[in-house]
């Protein structure tokens, strides 16, 4: 038999833990055996120390394990999982999931809840009105059997391991950790059922990883713990130097994508989801290569195909489908109030985090797990890196109610620094990484 006792000291003094080791403590965590004082004990010494890609592999493996998987059988084909590691104005779901799905792709996707400062799926869904992310297994699998696509939160017991020690993670210092992010990443990816992964991992001032290096090395042991498990996962290394789309809130993010899928809109948040959906495409078996994925994808998008997959998922998760046709029928803020240069000069840089923080504070996101979301407000970048801007001009417009607004626009005008100088544009795609290896761009 385990005790936590030695399996703090052993990783306190930087010794890998067995399988069996973390079984018990994955386990323990799961059913509420272990407290939560050890557990917590553990997770920093695995922030200290780190674990081998054994040890991660096997936390993966024993986090699936604490709980049920998926059983996807009944879709009607291989269903292809993407997952971002968490951005803002980051709502490649709602515009690759209806394309790749129009293409004859099964799209079965759990997401996540906003957290901190990046916008959640979930919540952006539930901003349609009438629209529910609670199915049972048996809809969701329907769903994905007779119109290619269903996008809800996580449902029965999956990977119950990460439900406790994220909660934990949260609250101890202890989230920006490799070992940490890859197995909770990993399990609810594999628990999940899909029979291939495609991972949007994000680098830059809005990313858990915010250096490009780390965030290739995230990549890279997400793909191997992909490989060892049995799934062909890849990761494309996205940059979240700036927000993605124009858009940040939820109703807001919705509709920009409904003004992607129909041709309205067009940018950094449209070419991302295309690179994603070229993965997904060919990792789907819907395409031999690329070029033919991207020529597909933006068959799909020009002929409204796109824009038909979401109007069906919408309807088909109770929503209102009208607003693919009338973005005014989602929820609308009291008031636009737009945030002004103070100085002329070039946008040189942005603290994304803080713009997804300003969101945040006018309740898009949550300040703790039982606040409610405000679905309609948000804000909308007038600005991306490297544009003039004058003294005077808008750089972002809030979209809010009630709530936040001096605060709100407090940190969006902190993270947007104006220079002198035009600066180099980031790059949008950094990186593919594949179990082969790592193509940079
Ligand atoms: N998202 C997750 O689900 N887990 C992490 O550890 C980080 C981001
Ligand atoms: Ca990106």
């Amino acid at each position: 038999m385990f005790n936590m006792v030695d399996l703090i000291e052993k990783k306190k003094r930087g010794q890998a833990l067995s399988r069996q080791e973390l079984d018990f403590f994955a386990l323990g965590a799961a059913r509420r055996t272990i407290p939560d004082y050890q557990l917590a004990a553990l997770l920093m010494a695995i922030w200290f120390r780190g674990m081998t890609a054994e040890e991660t592999r096997d936390l993966t493996l024993a986090m699936v394990a604490s709980g049920e998987v998926a059983d996807l059988s009944a879709a009607g084909g291989l269903c292809v999982d993407k997952h971002s590691t968490g951005g803002v104005g980051d709502t490649t779901t709602l515009v690759v999931g209806p394309l790749c799905a129009a293409c004859g792709l099964k799209v079965a996707k759990m997401s996540g809840r906003g957290l901190g400062h990046t916008g959640g799926t979930l919540d952006k869904i539930e901003s349609i009105p009438g629209a529910r992310i609670d199915l049972s297994m048996e809809r969701f699998v329907a769903q994905v059997r007779e119109i290619g696509l269903a996008v809800i939160g996580q449902t029965g017991d999956l990977a119950p391991a990460d439900k406790a020690l994220y909660a934990l993670r949260d609250v101890t210092g202890t989230v920006d950790c490799l070992p940490l992010v890859v197995s909770s990443i990993m399990s609810k990816k594999i628990a999940s059922g899909a029979g291939a992964i495609v991972l949007d991992v994000k680098t830059g001032s809005g990313a858990i990883m915010r250096d490009l290096e780390s965030s290739i090395e995230l990549a890279k042991a997400m793909v191997d713990v992909g490989r060892l498990a049995g799934k062909p996962t890849l990761a494309l290394v996205t940059g979240m130097d700036q927000p993605l789309g124009t858009h940040v809130g939820n109703a807001l993010e919705v509709k920009e994508a409904i003004d992607i899928l129909a041709g309205r809109a067009k940018g950094r948040l449209l070419e991302v989801s295309l690179r994603l959906g070229t993965l997904m495409l060919v990792a789907g078996g819907r395409a031999a290569e690329e070029r033919q994925a991207r020529a597909l994808l933006e068959e799909a998008l020009a002929s409204g195909a796109g824009l038909e997959k979401l109007r069906q998922m919408i309807a088909a998760q109770g929503g209102d489908a009208c607003v693919c046709d009338d973005t005014r029928l989602l929820p609308q803020a009291a008031r636009k109030i737009p945030v002004r240069a103070e100085r002329a000069g070039y946008v040189a840089a942005m603290n994304t985090a803080q713009i997804g923080l300003a969101s945040q504070r006018l309740g898009a996101g949550r300040l703790s797990k039982e606040d409610a979301i405000d679905p309609a407000v948000g804000l909308v970048m007038d600005v991306s890196i490297g544009d003039r801007v004058e003294k005077g001009g808008v750089l972002a417009t809030l979209y809010a109610n009630e709530k936040g607004v001096e605060e709100a626009e407090a940190l969006l005008r902190g993270a947007i620094a104006i220079a002198g100088e035009p600066g180099d544009a980031p790059r949008l795609i950094d990186a593919l990484v594949r179990p082969e290896g790592v193509e940079r761009f």
